[in-house]
């Protein structure tokens, strides 16, 4: 089933005169409870697309439909409600509240998540089940990619919108958070999305998008994907 369409969906940005297009007429189709990697160098145009996805910004033109919804003509309320329910986000730089601890910062999203789950249960999840007391910085890199994940999936969303989730973590570390949303997809259903420049990432997807200059150039199924194990990091 598709849970992600987008339909000539442009983002265009101006600067006085100029215009730089940072999506330019993509058409995008993407199938749910998929671990979909986007893949393209720096300035293609994937974190616009991942905002968009997120309803964290609004396409100049075209649709997109996510869950049979079209976000492209919400206000600014609706989209809330539309990132509270939907859609969880991981971003290379985990953005957790350092005054919080682990528990703490999870159970956060209680206050906007309409049918949440679990914070411990979601700490379990990701490993985390002996660290909920102790506070972000008193954590590893992966330990807080971790809770940052952990946060995300107990918002109970469809879909996991990851921006370089692996960006700040050593390779090992790395791996071991990619295995993480592999499992998310295999055994919860989630649609997970990783924006990534790694190409190795990509060896690991069910879909893989290519992204280049606001364009999308390619979006191939993988029928057998490696495991983390095969690809050569
Ligand atoms: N807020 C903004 N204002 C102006 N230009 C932007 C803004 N955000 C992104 N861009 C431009 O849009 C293009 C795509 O950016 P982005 O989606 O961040 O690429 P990527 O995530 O692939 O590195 C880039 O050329 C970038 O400079
Ligand atoms: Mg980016």
């Amino acid at each position: 089933m598709e849970i992600v369409e987008l339909k000539a969906v442009s983002r265009v940005y101006r600067n006085g005169e100029h215009e730089q297009y940072a999506l330019k007429q993509v058409d995008l189709t993407l199938k749910e409870g998929k671990f979909i990697v986007i893949l393209g160098p720096s300035g293609a145009g994937k974190s616009t697309l991942l905002n968009l996805l997120g309803g964290l910004d609004s396409p100049t033109s075209g649709t997109i439909h996510v869950a049979g919804k079209d976000i492209s003509t919400l206000t600014e309320d609706q989209l809330a409600d539309y990132r509270a329910a939907t859609v969880g986000f991981v971003f290379q730089s985990y953005n957790l509240i350092p005054t919080l601890t682990v528990l703490e910062n999870v159970a956060l999203v209680k206050e906007i998540a309409p049918d949440p789950l679990s914070s411990h249960e979601m700490l379990k999840e990701v490993g985390l089940a002996d660290h909920i007391h102790q506070f972000p910085s008193e954590l590893s890199g992966g330990e807080q990619q971790r809770v940052s994940i952990a946060r995300a999936l107990a918002k109970n969303p469809r879909i996991l919108l990851c921006d370089e989730p692996t960006g700040a973590l050593d390779s090992e570390t790395g791996v071991l958070v990619l295995k993480l949303l592999l499992r998310m997809a295999r055994e919860m259903g989630k649609t997970i999305i990783v924006v990534t420049h790694n190409q190795q990432i990509a060896k690991m997807a069910d879909t893989v998008v290519r992204v280049k200059n606001g364009r999308i150039v390619s979006c191939e199924d993988q029928e057998h994907p490696m495991t983390a194990e095969e690809v050569d990091w």
